[in-house]
């Protein structure tokens, strides 16, 4: 299996709609209380602004070839608003290539591209969610972050924040 990770063009916006699909599919087995519309598919946020605001970043995975997963980065931490601190907003790997290393790779390029503070957030629900994070994050950063874990307006559940600047 060869995982690639690259930032997506706004001709990709349709691959990304149509994977969010799965994604929320994902996301309401998780959750509960999520369903489909009458015409069978979820309603999902428009994506649109991942491509027409600067502080927002789309990454496309690839795993031969196939679409496969996508990362979406924001430079605005959900938390506080800082606007230094990456965010890793979304974060999906399709089912039948779960397991082989995949999503941490992509993660892996995600943090080597984009230098500075992180957060890293999960749902309180998604426990496979925090467990990957918490394996990911500790290998990048040689067990250097932190963990809070938040239940008020600001955000449910744990949020992993590490630092991967490199200085000048
Ligand atoms: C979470 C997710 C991205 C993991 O992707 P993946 O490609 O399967 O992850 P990897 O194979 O790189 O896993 C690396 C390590 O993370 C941990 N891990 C991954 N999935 C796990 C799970 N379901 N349960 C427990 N630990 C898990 C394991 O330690 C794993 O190593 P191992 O397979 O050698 O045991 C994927 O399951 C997914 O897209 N889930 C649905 C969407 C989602 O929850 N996104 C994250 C939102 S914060």
């Amino acid at each position: 299996m060869v995982a690639v990770l690259a930032p997506a063009d706004r001709a990709e916006l349709p691959v990304f709609e149509n994977l969010f699909q799965y994604y929320h599919y994902d996301f309401a087995e998780i959750l509960g209380g999520h369903h489909v519309r009458e015409d069978g598919r979820f309603s999902v946020p428009s994506l649109e602004p991942y491509w027409t605001e600067p502080w927002r970043h789309p990454f496309l995975l690839r795993v031969d070839g196939h679409p496969a997963g996508f990362a979406l980065v924001q430079r605005r931490s959900r938390i506080t608003g800082d606007p230094e601190t990456w965010d890793v907003a979304e974060f999906f790997v399709m089912r039948q290539y779960r397991r082989h290393g995949v999503g941490a790779q992509a993660a892996f390029e995600v943090f080597d591209r984009l230098r500075g503070r992180w957060e890293v957030r999960q749902v309180q629900a998604n426990v496979a969610a925090t467990s990957f994070w918490r394996r990911v994050i500790g290998q990048y950063t040689g067990g250097r972050y932190t963990e809070e874990v938040l239940d008020d307006d600001r955000w449910r559940g744990p949020v992993q924040r590490f630092d991967n600047y490199i200085g000048a």
